[in-house]
């Protein structure tokens, strides 16, 4: 079977092409993603309206150019999966209606897709080893989500942010800090030059008996923390993102492993934009080694951690859910149920 997928519910306009194999592995035959974020940089932010004008010009090119790795796309390719949300609404409504303009003209079927799925069946790229039960810790610029999966069709959610999102903490902080939007990459740059956690930023709701998150406050600690009356200079904006990013990960740990333990999981899954971040990726290997656990740890390449089409045609092989182009639309506040 061949699917394209199609994701545009942030700022990115993504297409990609994955093929079934007969041992149900998902193949990547290709994955095309093109990002007005040096639009979003000058303007410190993702502005809607500008992201999904973008995406109008972007989507046909990206999709023509995801298709080259198949000679007939109209034969070869079975399935349509699309992002119906959650996300902007005018970016969703640009991948919602050219799906559904395809699957109408070629009279194929569509598979409407969660992107926060998305970003957990990334980890089943190339990868057709993962045990059950499993818990997925989805860290993003918009999300912070703690998701138990029995198996394919009975996946629950245990918890996530209160407040901002991981990544947004991030984000924000970098605005203080007058860093590159989106600054979670320039962040962990900053910080690897850095041994200690000077600052040592609160870690709210760390020892609480739920799988919530809260990291708003770390911003107005950060803000706290500049307004001192000391020079701001690059060593000093090292340690504020270094001591950032460790109560932001323990925090992420804590509660990930807490819910491994008491679900018992075989596996860990992690998905989203921040945990392309190396120095995440490495503290969860190492947590697993210290614990001597069983538990396997699987992460998705760094390419497919941010967002891309791929992620959703795999999330669609899986959910299975075909139905015809009428039944298709952008939902915004899409969650988990
Ligand atoms: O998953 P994603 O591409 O988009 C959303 O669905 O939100 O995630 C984007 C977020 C941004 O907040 C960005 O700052 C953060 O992921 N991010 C990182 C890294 N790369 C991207 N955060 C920390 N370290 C990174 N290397
Ligand atoms: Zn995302």
């Amino acid at each position: 079977m061949t699917i394209l997928g199609i994701e545009t519910s942030c700022d990115e306009t993504a297409a990609a092409i994955i093929r079934i194999n007969k041992d149900n592995k998902v193949e990547l035959l290709s994955n095309t993603i093109a990002t007005s974020l040096a639009l979003h940089a000058k303007t410190g932010g993702i502005i809607p309206e500008v992201a999904a004008r973008e995406q109008v010009k972007f989507i046909i090119p990206v999709i023509e150019e995801a298709m080259k790795v198949v000679k007939n796309p109209r034969e070869e390719i079975d399935v349509i999966a699309v992002t119906v949300g959650p996300g902007l609404i005018g970016s969703l409504l640009v991948g919602v209606e050219t799906a559904r303009t395809f699957a109408y003209v070629w009279d194929k079927p569509l598979i409407p897709v969660n992107h926060l799925f998305g970003h957990i069946y990334a980890n089943f790229i190339g990868e057709n080893n993962i045990q059950f039960p499993a818990i997925a810790l989805i860290v993003s610029g918009g999300h912070t989500d703690l998701v138990l999966m029995k198996n394919h069709k009975d996946i629950n959610w245990l918890g996530g942010t209160r407040d901002d999102a991981a990544g947004e903490a991030f984000d924000k902080t970098g605005r203080l800090l007058n860093l590159t939007y989106p600054a979670g990459p320039l962040i962990e740059v900053l910080a690897a030059k850095v041994k200690k956690d000077v600052y040592h930023f609160p870690r709210p709701l760390i020892n609480s008996y739920d799988y919530d998150f809260s990291f708003s406050g770390l911003k107005t600690a950060v803000l706290r923390e500049i307004q001192k009356d000391e020079k701001m200079n690059d060593e000093r904006i090292a340690n504020i993102c270094y001591s950032l990013q460790e109560a932001v990960f323990d925090l992420l740990l804590k509660k990930t492993f807490r819910a491994a333990s008491e679900f018992r999981v075989k596996s860990i899954l992690l998905g989203g934009g921040v945990t392309a971040n190396q120095t995440l990726r490495k503290r969860f290997e190492e947590e697993i080694e210290n614990r001597k656990s069983d538990i396997k740890l699987f992460i998705p390449d760094k390419k497919l951690c941010t967002d891309n089409a791929a992620m959703i045609a795999a999330a669609s092989f899986f959910i299975n859910e075909k139905v015809g182009w009428q039944k298709v639309s952008a939902d915004p506040e899409l969650y988990f149920d």
